[in-house]
């Protein structure tokens, strides 16, 4: 069990300097691992002592099931889409089970499986600005937001995409998730031009690799060859830990044993990649 919280270290910031960084973490391809990369990273965060809000845009609420919130006022960010005044936005927000008396605290976004009446194929732009908008009541109080994205290019991946400075995709070295990474990457280009020019791509995250299985060789070198820098390093394995972690409610960085310091030491490199932007 990892002991006492490390104290925050700006250095962290340093594109952005004294100012929030927000990440969405996405793949236009479902099951490949957003859900988990987004905990592995708030871990991180938390660990570093970092100020994090976590949001969930995703139906399926995952990862506020997995940040399993003690409090909720029955606000989320379904209410958030609809009414973006600093009252609804702070209610929306609530500290997550892991948030101990003398931590920095993750807070979480509740998601909602009524979101989807937000994802529409066609938004407006009124629409997409909505989440940007919201965080405006609240972005200084954190350092880092991060929001779990659902598996689509509908209006709640592109609202989330607007409100971001940096996305980062998560792939598995498969062929569906090759093709994936690369529709992710048009898709990033498009919203450049048609929202917002800030958007940087933050890199690819590969996970669930298998080092003894050669399609899963095959494809990494695939990948390389195609998207070779955006490839972040280090790469995460399979492993049941993770899964462990996910399930037990606790993050990466307070799950006991060897196994899982060393994720926690590879979520934390990440992290510190995403937000200085170190390799490109
Ligand atoms: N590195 C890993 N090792 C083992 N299991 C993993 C790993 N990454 C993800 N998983 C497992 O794979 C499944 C899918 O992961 P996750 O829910 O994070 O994907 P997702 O991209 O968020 O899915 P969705 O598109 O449905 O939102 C989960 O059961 C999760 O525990
Ligand atoms: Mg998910």
């Amino acid at each position: 069990m990892i002991g006492a919280i490390e104290a925050p270290n700006p250095d962290y910031l340093t594109t952005k300097v004294g100012l929030v960084q927000v990440i969405s973490v996405s793949s236009l391809k479902g099951g490949v691992g957003k859900t988990t990369v987004t905990l592995g990273l708030a871990s991180a965060a938390f660990a570093k002592g970092l100020r994090t809000l976590v949001i969930d845009m995703d139906p399926q609420s995952d990862v506020s099931a997995a940040l399993a919130s003690r409090s909720s006022h029955g606000y989320s960010v379904e209410s958030v889409l609809t009414n973006t005044s600093g009252s609804i936005v702070r209610q929306a927000v609530v500290p997550s089970s892991w948030t101990g008396q003398n931590d920095i605290p993750v807070h979480i976004m509740m998601g909602s499986p009524t979101v989807s009446a937000h994802d529409t194929p066609t938004p407006t732009k009124h629409d997409l600005w909505k989440l940007e908008e919201a965080l405006a009541s609240i972005e200084a109080q954190y350092d880092l937001v991060l929001i779990d994205c659902p598996p689509s290019f509908n209006a709640l991946t592109q609202t989330a995409w607007t409100a971001a400075d940096g996305v980062v995709i998560v792939a598995e070295p498969g062929l569906f998730s090759v093709t994936a990474v690369h529709r992710t990457l048009l898709a990033l280009q498009a919203m450049r031009l048609k929202m917002s020019p800030r958007l940087r791509t933050a890199g690819v995250i590969i996970n669930r690799l298998r080092r003894d299985n050669p399609e899963h060789e095959f494809r990494l070198q695939e990948m390389g060859d195609l998207f070779g820098d955006h490839i972040l390093d280090p790469m995460l394995e399979e492993t049941i830990t993770l899964q462990r972690a996910t399930g037990a409610a606790t993050p990466i960085h307070r799950w006991p044993g060897d196994v899982a310091q060393n994720i926690s030491r590879q979520f934390d490199r990440l992290l510190v990649q995403i937000l200085t932007d170190g390799r490109r």
